[in-house]
């Protein structure tokens, strides 16, 4: 097949992820853009605004879903779908998603630049929250859109001040019912996201593109320790039922299961603990922690859920009362064949090095792989830095992504149907 000869327009979209970065309630360089806070708003209107410029239909859904769409020469045809997040967690930087979002859209006008035109319609999504950080769940539009999360569960989430998703979707201005996210079968023939490695892996080959074959399997706990407050002064240490001592036994222990108890791909971490009342002279009476847990391998990521939970048990011999909530314990997703064969035959027109490697990271492309066959363009990334302000994606590198998710597109977009 003759692929379309695509211009990429690095400085615009250079200036596009700077834009975009600044929407964020931390100071720069950090990113911290949360799900329906003011920034998100901003992000949000920024992002339609290009979305109409680049002549695309909008639609978003219940949940805060974007869809802008090309249509193809056979609208009735199944979709093809590319697209990420841009919403940030605390103190992050500004690639994470955003390369996704806006590089998809680069790579739609990129492709309309040339005159090509689709034959399946092309679909950029932005997701509505990937990151876990308002409401304990990633993942939240592309669990919605695959059926892998019931919208009366999903309403009732609560975020840290005990608000509602449907509380806070709906003052977001987000109408219709979370019921109707769901996507129906062969929405998609295929779907395709681009996103920065997050690792060093492709830096340290010095390959350009990294061809995604699986997705890792992520899990989730909540803990909630409840001991006995206190004066600091006055209580004396036979009497106490400190809630943070407990708690820092069980993030030890997670730490410990993790290194020994799965494979060396296991990973653990405790990255929220909320101290109640959080007062120097004042005895910790409640403690959240959250712990994400990941393995490749799902048999080993649940033995180590397993022994974490025994692990958090045991911590209750401090006389504190404990409450554990598995969040979320997903299987791994495997790349669709085509989508795979798709990157490696854009990278090879491009004359670009391409490695499969396995994400380490999830992606909103966990979910998409329920509905159809699905993959993902990885590019370099600083040494391997993510989830930090000195996130970084050369501009070359991002192109790259970019030349190579349009010539995946433009395959795909051709492809049988489905
Ligand atoms: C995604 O942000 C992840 O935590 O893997
Ligand atoms: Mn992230
Ligand atoms: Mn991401």
């Amino acid at each position: 097949m003759t692929l379309p000869d695509v211009k990429v327009d690095s400085l615009c979209l250079s200036r596009e992820l700077e834009q975009l970065a600044s929407f964020s309630d931390a100071a720069p360089p950090a990113v911290t853009r949360v799900l329906f806070t003011e920034p998100d708003r901003q992000a949000r209107l920024f992002l339609k605004k290009l979305l109409a410029e680049a002549e695309l239909s909008i639609r978003e859904d219940a949940v805060g879903n974007l869809f802008a769409r090309w249509p193809g020469t056979e609208p009735a045809l199944p979709a093809v779908g590319t697209g990420s997040h841009t919403d940030a967690i605390p103190f992050s930087g500004r690639y994470d998603g955003t390369v996704g979002v806006l590089g998809g859209l680069e790579a739609i006008r990129a492709l309309k630049g040339t005159g090509w035109q689709p034959r399946r319609s092309i679909e950029l999504l932005m997701f509505t929250s990937e990151e876990p950080t308002r409401f304990g769940l990633g993942c939240l539009g592309s669990r919605l859109l695959s059926g892998s999360l019931d919208a009366d569960k999903a309403a009732q989430l609560k975020d840290g001040d005990g608000l509602t998703l449907e509380q806070v979707r709906r003052q977001a201005g987000c109408g219709g019912s979370l019921g109707d996210v769901r996507l129906p079968q062969r929405y998609y023939s295929a779907f395709v996201e681009l996103h920065i490695e997050q690792g060093p892996l492709l830096e340290r080959m010095q390959i350009a593109i990294g061809a995604v074959t699986a997705i890792a399997a992520p899990a989730a706990l909540r803990v909630q320790l409840e001991g006995e407050g206190g004066h600091a002064g006055a209580v004396l240490m036979p009497e106490r039922k400190d809630a943070l001592c407990a708690a820092a036994e069980i993030i030890l222990a997670v730490e410990a299961v993790a290194k020994s108890g799965g494979s060396a791909d296991t990973v653990a971490t405790t990255g929220v603990c909320r101290v109640h009342p959080g007062a120097i002279n004042s005895i910790p009476s409640q403690v959240t922690l959250e712990i994400d847990v990941r393995d490749i391998d799902l048999k080993k990521r649940d033995q180590v859920v397993k022994k974490l939970s025994d692990a958090i048990q045991d911590a209750s011999r401090r006389g504190v009362r404990l409450q554990v909530e598995l969040l979320n314990a997903d299987p791994p997703a495997q790349a669709g064949r085509e989508v795979l064969g798709a990157i490696q035959t854009a990278c090879q027109r491009l004359r670009l090095s391409c490695q499969p490697m396995v994400s380490r990271a999830y992606h909103d492309s966990l979910f998409m792989a329920r509905l159809c066959p699905t993959g993902m363009i990885f590019i370099p990334c600083k040494d391997g830095i993510s989830h930090r302000p000195d996130e970084y994606s050369s501009p070359e590198a991002i192109a790259n992504g970019v030349r190579v998710l349009a010539l995946t597109l433009a395959q795909l977009a051709e492809g049988a149907a489905r």
